[in-house]
């Protein structure tokens, strides 16, 4: 299979959550262009499952099991990276929870341990890796907001909504910062991509119907759409982009 960026080959990524969805369609995106991969995720039996598919198609995988909100755990992440293949080239901060509560009812530990997901993990991803990258003066950082960050709030889900915007603001100011290193940090903020997350909510002919009169394009996106704006912004192709957050969604958010 044609490589669509020969410069990405033998770099390292990281990609966090790639067990399922979005995180492993990146994972086999990056793969593809012959990148070496850490497969993170929490889950080990779909962890495992992203790096045989990864060894099938004779690329590079290194399966790390973590949660990504555990400093200790991003740390060996970053390190069995390094100790395998002496950098990191890309991150991808992917992993995320979407719980569905309301604010009146919602409790203080479920609001936490979203934002512990979401956005504590983005920090401390970026942190550790971009440790790595300032060494070699250079790297790039995508982290995976929301279209819920930017500008449509899904009822129910403040916690997730204020997560993502979170997400937002700390790539610009993660990009300002890093800059000086010649690292890159980008946001990419899906809109409904046909992943295990909206398996429920795809389900429901109503939802199905409003996100159908809501998307000009009229159908979800697949996750390899979402990894193909990933290994852009990876690419030398964005080496002039820093500090954005793109959408990909069908339209359904123009702003
Ligand atoms: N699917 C969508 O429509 C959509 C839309 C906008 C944004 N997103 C974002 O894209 C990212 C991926 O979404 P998805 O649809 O593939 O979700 P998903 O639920 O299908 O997959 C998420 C993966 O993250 C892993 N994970 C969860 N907590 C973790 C932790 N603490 N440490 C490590 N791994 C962890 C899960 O095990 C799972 O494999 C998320 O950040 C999500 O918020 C998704």
């Amino acid at each position: 299979m044609s490589r669509r960026y020969p410069e990405l080959a033998d770099k390292v990524a990281i990609v966090t959550g790639a067990g399922q969805g979005i995180g492993r369609a990146i994972a086999l995106a990056a793969a593809r262009e012959g990148m070496r991969v850490t497969v993170n995720d929490i889950n080990p039996t779909t962890a495992a499952a992203t790096g045989e598919a990864i060894q099938a198609m004779d690329g590079q995988a290194h399966v790390h099991v973590g949660d990504v909100s555990q400093e200790a755990d991003v740390a060996r992440m970053v390190e069995e990276t390094v100790a395998r293949w002496g950098r990191v080239d890309l991150l991808v901060n992917n992993a995320g929870i979407e719980p569905v509560a309301s604010i009146l009812e919602m409790s203080p530990e479920l609001w936490d341990q979203v934002m512990a997901v979401n956005l504590r993990s983005v920090f401390l991803c970026t942190q550790a890796a971009a440790r790595v990258m300032r060494t070699q003066g250079s790297g790039v950082i995508v982290n995976i907001s929301s279209i819920a960050g930017k500008a449509i709030p899904l009822p129910f889900r403040s916690a997730y909504a204020a997560s993502k915007a979170g997400i937002v603001g700390f790539t610009k100011e993660a990009a300002r910062e890093l800059a000086a290193y010649g690292i890159r940090v980008n946001a990419v903020c899906p809109g409904v991509i046909v992943t295990p997350m909206t398996a429920k909510a795809r389900q429901d002919p109503a939802m199905m119907e409003k996100w159908m009169r809501e998307i000009p394009l009229r159908r979800l996106g697949e996750p390899e759409e979402v990894a193909a704006l990933v290994l852009f912004l990876a690419s030398d192709d964005a080496k002039y982009i820093t500090g954005q957050a793109y959408h990909v969604d069908g339209g359904k958010v123009m702003v």
